[in-house]
């Protein structure tokens, strides 16, 4: 497996691919992004190593083909690099020593790791296996789909299983998320930029649309966004080529689309609030996913999946259900649906010495994955800061639906959008 390095610094590639053929590997050097993004594959490529001002190849990299471990390198801020997706940060200048234990790191951890870690999806329930039935009808086709259902019930999950049946499974799966991007840098995320588009865009950025070319592209929570983008987006459903923002000309792409909803889109199409023309588009292949009280018989399959998954991670012994630990599952309602009884059957496994786990161990209602917000409260942060938190993980918590996070933060989905927007202006200003 060859290692990509990509650096501007013609000098910093050749002593790098000196380093890593010493150490028996195979070095693919490039000066050139649009090289390096043109070559990069996870079939010919286990480690990528960039320079840290490609911020945005770090991050296209690391989405469209997670497996590829990336080492970002240089000088600039290693906690950004790590948020895009990179593995590790080495600041510059760097001495050969480490940049080959970094490496050497990357490399063991890469080897230790389970070949199909998404590869399962549970589905016993009747009501599943009829989806399936349809999915692996439909994997095969172009066509859209637009897959429903609350919070929760493996929307996401079903989007890959498309993708992976799929004739395009060998090119790239690009997801983004549309309620958790602030509107004014949405249309950049989706279409990319040319460099000098506006002020701050030193670079040519290439967008989830170009990146998806090829593959499959997941728009996560389609109904968030604005009535101006909905316009954009049909556009470039119906023509297959998109505009980078500040661009001459359009560029053709070959995509898949799937999009997911959590809302109920035509109570919204009524209201004015998503385009019926981009629905129909959207809308070939509709696939709803019940949600998990709905599908009673797939909840302890589920469960011993999730115990299964916890002990192989924490590397403790598998437990079972007590007789009335299941019956507490089975007769619960699920609101959060799939998350939910992960985060339960986490909780519990974690909980429990034994080998069983009892019923009274098994707690409803909570928020397994949050933090309680006092736990921000160290004297000294600003209210500002203890807002804004507060603000990303209610986001987090309803899985990126604004109007929830609006709903549980007691304010505006106004307000809301304006304290995005505004911590996504300041986050720019402070980056440049
Ligand atoms: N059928 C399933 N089999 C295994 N895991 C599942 C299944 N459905 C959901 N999950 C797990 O539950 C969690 C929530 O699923 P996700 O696809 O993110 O839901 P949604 O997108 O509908 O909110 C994820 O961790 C996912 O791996
Ligand atoms: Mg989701």
């Amino acid at each position: 497996m060859g290692i990509a390095i990509l650096d501007n610094d013609k000098s910093t590639v050749s002593i790098l691919a000196e380093i890593i053929d010493e150490m028996g590997e195979s070095p693919c050097p490039f000066t050139d992004k649009d090289k390096f993004l043109g070559a990069i594959d996870p079939k010919s490529h286990c480690v990528a190593v960039i320079a840290d001002d490609f911020l945005d190849v770090i991050e296209g990299t690391k989405q469209v083909y997670p497996s590829i471990e990336i080492l970002a390198m240089g000088s600039l801020d290693g906690s950004r690099c790590i948020q895009a997706g990179a593995a590790h940060h080495l600041g510059k200048p760097f001495s050969a020593d480490s940049f080959r234990q970094v490496l050497q790191t990357l490399l063991i951890g890469m080897k230790a790791r389970p070949v199909s870690e998404n590869g399962s999806f549970i589905a016993a329930d009747r009501s599943m296996q009829r989806i399936i039935e349809v999915l692996d009808k439909v994997a095969p086709t172009q066509a859209p789909v637009l897959i429903q259902g609350e919070s929760g019930t493996g929307k996401e999950v079903i989007a890959r299983y498309i993708h992976k049946h799929s004739r395009r499974s060998s090119g790239p799966y690009v997801g983004i998320n549309l309620a958790a991007i602030p509107d004014t840098l949405l249309e950049s995320e989706l279409f990319g930029y040319e460099k000098g588009a506006f002020t701050g865009a030193y670079a040519t950025r290439v967008g989830k649309f170009e990146l998806a070319d090829g593959g499959t592209i997941l728009l996560d929570e389609v109904t968030e966004i604005s009535v101006g983008l909905q316009a954009k987006l049909l556009r470039v459903l119906q023509e297959k080529q998109i505009d980078r923002v500040g661009a001459k000309s359009s560029l053709p792409v070959d995509f898949r689309v799937i999009a997911t909803t959590n809302r109920d889109i035509e109570k919204d199409i009524q209201e004015g609030k998503f385009r019926s023309d981009l629905y129909f588009r959207l809308n070939v292949i509709p696939v709803k996913v019940p949600p998990l009280r709905a599908r009673r018989d797939d909840i302890l399959p589920l469960a011993a999946h999730f115990i299964a998954k916890v002990a192989k991670r924490e590397g403790m012994q598998e437990k079972i259900l007590s007789p009335q630990a299941k019956e507490a599952l089975l007769g619960y309602e699920w609101p959060g649906n799939v998350r939910e009884l992960e985060n339960v059957i986490e909780r519990s496994m974690i909980l429990t010495d034994g080998p069983e786990i009892p019923p009274d161990i098994i707690s409803f209602g909570m928020q397994g994955s949050q933090e309680p917000a006092g736990a921000y409260a160290a004297v000294g942060t600003t209210i500002h800061d203890m807002e804004k938190k507060l603000i990303f993980s209610t986001l987090e918590s309803v899985d990126g639906n604004r109007t929830k996070a609006a709903v549980l933060l007691g304010i505006s989905i106004r307000t809301l959008r304006n304290k995005l927007n505004e911590y996504s202006a300041k986050g720019q200003n402070s980056d440049t």
